[in-house]
C-alpha cells in the first residue's frame, strides 16, 4: 500500500512485544520522519506466522528471536531478498558477523544492530557514525546490567553473591537461569561486536577470553573498599602493539574511573584515543522497552541513509597476553617471614607492590595487596609458585586492577 512502511516482526517475546507496542504509538511521530507509515505487516513465533509470508509482504525485517538458528538464515534471507534487517541479537553477531556483513554489502541493504549492545545506550552508532575517523586505542564497557546489578548490591549492602544474585532474580534482572549473564559470556559476546566495530578487525565469540563474578566474595568488596577501589564486570578491548586483545573479567576501579560510578543494572562503554581523549556513554542497559527502542531507532535510521555496514578494514593479530593491575588476596599462616617469601616471588616475575592490608585472623593473617601492572602470564607464574607455599591456606585469589590513565 503506498504511503505504508510495511515492517516484518521476527520473535514477539519481552522485546518483540515491546517493539510492536511502541512501533504502533510513535506511528504518528515517525511518518514524517521516514514519509510513509510504519506498520507491522506480520509477527514470527514458534506458534504464529510463516516466514515466507512475511519476507515478502515486507520492506524491512526485525529479527528478535534470539538464537543462532533460524535467526542466522532468516537474516541472510531476507537481506538477499533486498530487504533491511535490524536484529538485537549479540549471540548472531558475534559468530556470524562477517558473514551477514558481507550478505548486507553485497546485496546492498542494512544491517543494523544497535540493540544487541547495552540496550538503548547508542555505543554502536557513536562508534561506527560519530568516531568512524578516529584511532582508538580501547573500549572498556559494564555491558552486562546483571551482573553490575549483583556487585553493585554486593558492595553497597555487604550480602554475598547468593544472594544477590536472589535479588535481582526477584527483581527481574536476572533470569531463571542466568548462566550467560554471570560467567560473563553474554558481555563477551558483546565486547566481540564493540572490538569489531572500534578497530575494524574481526573478532568472533571465541576469541574473547573471558571471566565470570561468581567467585567474587563479600570479602573481595570489603578489602576493596578498603584500598578505595570498586568492583565491577569490565569488557575490554584495546591495541597491543599491533595487535588487539578482548576480554572480559571482574576488576577493581579507582574511584576516578568513569565506569567506577555506574551502579545497578546499569550498561556504560568509554571509548580511548589520544585524539578524543575519553568518551563515556550510559544508560539502562536492557530491558524489553529500552531495547524496542534502540530497535525503533534502527527502523528509523535504516529509511534515512547512509549509514554504513562495517567492512574489514585492519587485520590486527588476536594477542592473548597482556598487562594488567591485580588485587591479591592471600590467606596465610601468621608467622614471620611470610611476607618476605611471597613478595620474593612476586619480585622474581617483576611484581611490584603498590599497597598491602594485613589483618591478624587468629593463628593465619590476610594478605590483601595491590600490585603495579605486570604480564598476566607472569603474575599467573607467582600464584602458581605462591599457591605451593606451606604456609598458604587457601588457594591464592587474583582480580585484575583497571589504572586510570587518563586523568
Ligand atoms: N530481553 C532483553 O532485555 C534483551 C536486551 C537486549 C537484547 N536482547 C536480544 O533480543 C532478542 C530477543 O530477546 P527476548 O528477551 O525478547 O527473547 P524472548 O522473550 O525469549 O522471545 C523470543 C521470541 O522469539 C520467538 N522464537 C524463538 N525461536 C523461534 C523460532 N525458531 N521460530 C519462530 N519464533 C521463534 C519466540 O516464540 P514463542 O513466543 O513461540 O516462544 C518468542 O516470541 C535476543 O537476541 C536477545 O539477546 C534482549
Amino acid at each position: 500500500m503506498p504511503g505504508t512502511f510495511r515492517v516484518g516482526l521476527l520473535g514477539h517475546g519481552t522485546v518483540g512485544s515491546a517493539f510492536g507496542t511502541l512501533l504502533a504509538e510513535r506511528a504518528d511521530a515517525i511518518e514524517p520522519i521516514i514519509g510513509a507509515r510504519p506498520e507491522l505487516s506480520g509477527v514470527l513465533t514458534r506458534s504464529r506466522g510463516s516466514f515466507e509470508e512475511i519476507l515478502e509482504g515486507s520492506d524491512l525485517i526485525v529479527e528478535l528471536m534470539g538464537g543462532l538458528e533460524p535467526a542466522r538464515e532468516y537474516v541472510l534471507r531476507a537481506m538477499r531478498a533486498g530487504k533491511h534487517v535490524v536484529s538485537a541479537n549479540k549471540q548472531l553477531l558475534s559468530h556470524h558477523g562477517e558473514e551477514l556483513w558481507a550478505a548486507a554489502r553485497e546485496h546492498d541493504v542494512q544491517l543494523r544492530f544497535e540493540g544487541a549492545v547495552a540496550g538503548v545506550v547508542p555505543v554502536i552508532r557513536v562508534l561506527q557514525e560519530s568516531l568512524a575517523g578516529a584511532h582508538i586505542e580501547r573500549v572498556h564497557g559494564i555491558v552486562n546490567g546483571t551482573t553490575n546489578y549483583i556487585l553493585s548490591e554486593m558492595a553497597a549492602s555487604g550480602i554475598t553473591y547468593e544472594e544477590a544474585l536472589g535479588q535481582a532474580q526477584a527483581l527481574g534482572y536476572a533470569e531463571a537461569d542466568p548462566t550467560d549473564d554471570v560467567t560473563g559470556k553474554d558481555a563477551a559476546a558483546k565486547m566481540a561486536i564493540l572490538a569489531r566495530l572500534a578497530f575494524s578487525t574481526p573478532v568472533h565469540l571465541d576469541q574473547v577470553r573471558y571471566e565470570g563474578i561468581e567467585q567474587i566474595t563479600a570479602d573481595d568488596m570489603a578489602y576493596a573498599r578498603d584500598l578505595g577501589l570498586g568492583l565491577k564486570l569490565i569488557g575490554t578491548a584495546e591495541r597491543v602493539g599491533d595487535g588487539l586483545n578482548v576480554r572480559v573479567h571482574p576488576a577493581f576501579l579507582y574511584a576516578e574511573h568513569p565506569l567506577a560510578s555506574v551502579h545497578g543494572p546499569f550498561n556504560a562503554v568509554t571509548v580511548e584515543s589520544d585524539a578524543i581523549t575519553e568518551i563515556t556513554l550510559s544508560g539502562p542497559g536492557a530491558g524489553g522497552p529500552q531495547t524496542a527502542s534502540a530497535v525503533l531507532g534502527d527502523v528509523i535510521s535504516a529509511m534515512i541513509p547512509p549509514a554504513t555496514t562495517p567492512e574489514t578494514t585492519a587485520e590486527l593479530q588476536i594477542v592473548e597476553d597482556v598487562e594488567s593491575a591485580f588485587y591479591l588476596h592471600l590467606e596465610v599462616a601468621d608467622r614471620p617471614g611470610v611476607l618476605a617469601q611471597v613478595a620474593e616471588i612476586l619480585g622474581m616475575q617483576g611484581a611490584s607492590v603498590k599497597s598491602v592490608v594485613q589483618q591478624g585472623l587468629g593463628e593465619n593473617a590476610r594478605l590483601v595487596m595491590v600490585l603495579h601492572p605486570l604480564l598476566e602470564s607472569r603474575l599467573y607464574g607467582a600464584l602458581r609458585l605462591i599457591g605451593q607455599l606451606e604456609f598458604m591456606r587457601s588457594p591464592p585469589r587474583a582480580i585484575r586492577v583497571i589504572d586510570e590513565e587518563f586523568t
